[in-house]
């Protein structure tokens, strides 16, 4: 569906424009202004995506399901085969989720295979979706915004301080030049998260003074290592289980959780400290990451989120979170208030949206109309910096105080990104990596 009227595509058209031609230093004109300078009717938001695999084909998705006029014009993936599958599903005629071959303009010119690509994708878009593995998310954010362009990416945004300290200067200069960005920390986009949230606001549960937060589940994917792939080339595969790539399991799933509690509680914890390790996924195809993780962290008037998020087969699983208030207790799975024994308010879950969806609908819909009306980046790399400090607190069985964590300037990224080039860890003769230990693995001494 395309818009209404002539007036807000041209608008749309010159504040897409515009933010672009921002990025280049021509233009000081306010970002917003409606004085004509494209007489345009083209209302086409051009998007491109930053790696494909599964979320990336799910983001692309749901942006071209929006009800704005949404074009794909651009893939990027460090390998041909998953930017092939993205682009089969994207232009499958009979995809489930629906029929959106005509939306995808790419062509063999515009897709782009390899480290660089994004450099050469993100010229081609209006809007460019990030859902590379969270490794990489500061260079590109970095480079999006650079380009003039509005961003969606996804959580974490970050795997070291290093990496977030760039994310939330790359976050100011995106408020600067009016660029939104959506984080794809979806809770923030869900009804009866926002429901509730109203609620604690309003005051209904009075002073927040802890909370649990869990994502306990059997784990994720392991791609087996394969005859003549490079080291670089095997944790770029099994990514998940590379701090550099993925910075572990609490910052990867549990950050949706931890999100929460920051989120109502309207901060960020100041310290942490916690318990963690590798009991049952100890084999070489685990890579380096823990399969348990138990954080308390401490905001700054004293209270309490305990986290806890495991990754072991054949274990009790809840992904949740509870919020304890001084008047009543938040239970968000269940979408309700209550206080000793009474129901205080129940959202009704038939009235919950697809928060995916809608992250996407709210997005190009602002996009369309001109609007600047997102700017997720802060709080997405706030959240990203909470689960770090968590992971660095278990790994290290230290203290760790936010700041100090913050401006470490501590980076676990690659110096060089090539396939022949060593990532930062790497397996010894028995194929098996360095894993943090507790007493031993020191971050400040
Ligand atoms: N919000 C959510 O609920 C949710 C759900 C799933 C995934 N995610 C997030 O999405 C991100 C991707 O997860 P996924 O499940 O899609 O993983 P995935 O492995 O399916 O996809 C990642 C893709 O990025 C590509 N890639 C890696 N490095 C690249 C680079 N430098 N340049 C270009 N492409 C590169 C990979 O080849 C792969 O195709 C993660 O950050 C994950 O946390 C969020």
């Amino acid at each position: 569906m395309k818009s209404t009227n002539e007036t807000s595509k041209t608008s749309r058209r010159e504040f897409v424009k515009q933010s672009s031609m921002m990025a280049g230093g021509l233009l000081a004109a306010p970002l917003m202004s409606h004085a004509g300078y494209f007489n345009s009717v083209d209302d086409t938001i051009k998007v491109a995506v930053i790696g494909c695999g599964g979320r990336g084909t799910g983001a692309a998705m749901q942006a071209l399901l929006t009800k704005q006029n949404v074009k794909l014009v651009a893939m990027a993936d460090a390998f041909r085969d998953r930017l092939d599958e993205c682009f089969n599903a994207l232009t499958d005629e009979n995809n489930e989720e629906g029929n959106v071959k005509s939306k995808v303009t790419v062509t063999e010119a515009t897709k782009f295979v390899g480290f660089d690509g994004y450099l050469k994708a993100i010229p081609l878009a209006d809007v460019v979706i990030l859902t590379t593995p969270p490794g990489f998310r500061p260079i590109h954010f970095a480079e999006a915004v650079k380009q003039g362009k509005h961003v969606f990416m996804e959580k974490p945004v970050a795997t070291d301080p290093a990496g977030v300290k760039k994310v939330l200067e790359t976050a100011e200069i995106a408020k600067q030049k009016k660029l939104n960005v959506v984080v794809g920390l979806q809770r923030h986009y869900q009804n009866s998260y926002r429901e509730l949230y109203k609620r604690v606001q309003d005051g209904m549960i009075g002073d927040l003074t802890s909370g649990q937060v869990y994502w306990n589940s059997d784990g994720v994917w392991v791609k087996m290592r394969e005859k003549n792939q490079t080291e670089m080339e095997y944790q770029m595969r099994n990514w998940y289980y590379f701090n550099w790539l993925c910075g572990d399991h609490i910052n990867e799933q549990h950050i949706h959780n931890i999100d929460v509690m920051n989120w109502f509680k309207g901060g960020y914890p100041v310290k942490a400290q916690g318990m963690g390790g590798r009991q049952a996924r100890t084999g070489k195809d685990f890579g380096e990451i823990y399969d348990h993780h138990f954080v308390e962290f401490q905001y700054a008037d004293g209270s309490i989120m305990n986290s806890q998020c495991r990754h072991i087969k054949g274990t009790y699983s809840i992904v949740d979170e509870t919020l304890v208030g001084t008047k009543g207790t938040v239970k968000c799975g269940a979408a309700q208030i209550v206080h000793k024994g009474k129901t205080l308010y129940q959202y009704d879950k038939k009235l919950e949206n697809n928060p995916y969806q809608s992250e996407h609908d709210e997005l190009f819909a602002a996009i369309a109309k001109g609007e600047y009306k997102f700017a997720d980046a802060d709080n997405g790399a706030k959240a990203t910096m909470t689960a770090i400090m968590g992971r660095m607190a278990t790994y290290s069985g230290e203290v760790m105080e936010w700041d100090k964590v913050l401006n470490s300037g501590i980076s676990i990224m690659p110096t060089k990104f090539a396939w022949d080039a060593n990532p930062p860890t790497l397996p010894d003769a028995n194929g098996l990596y360095p894993i943090a230990t507790p007493g031993l693995t020191k971050y400040f001494s």
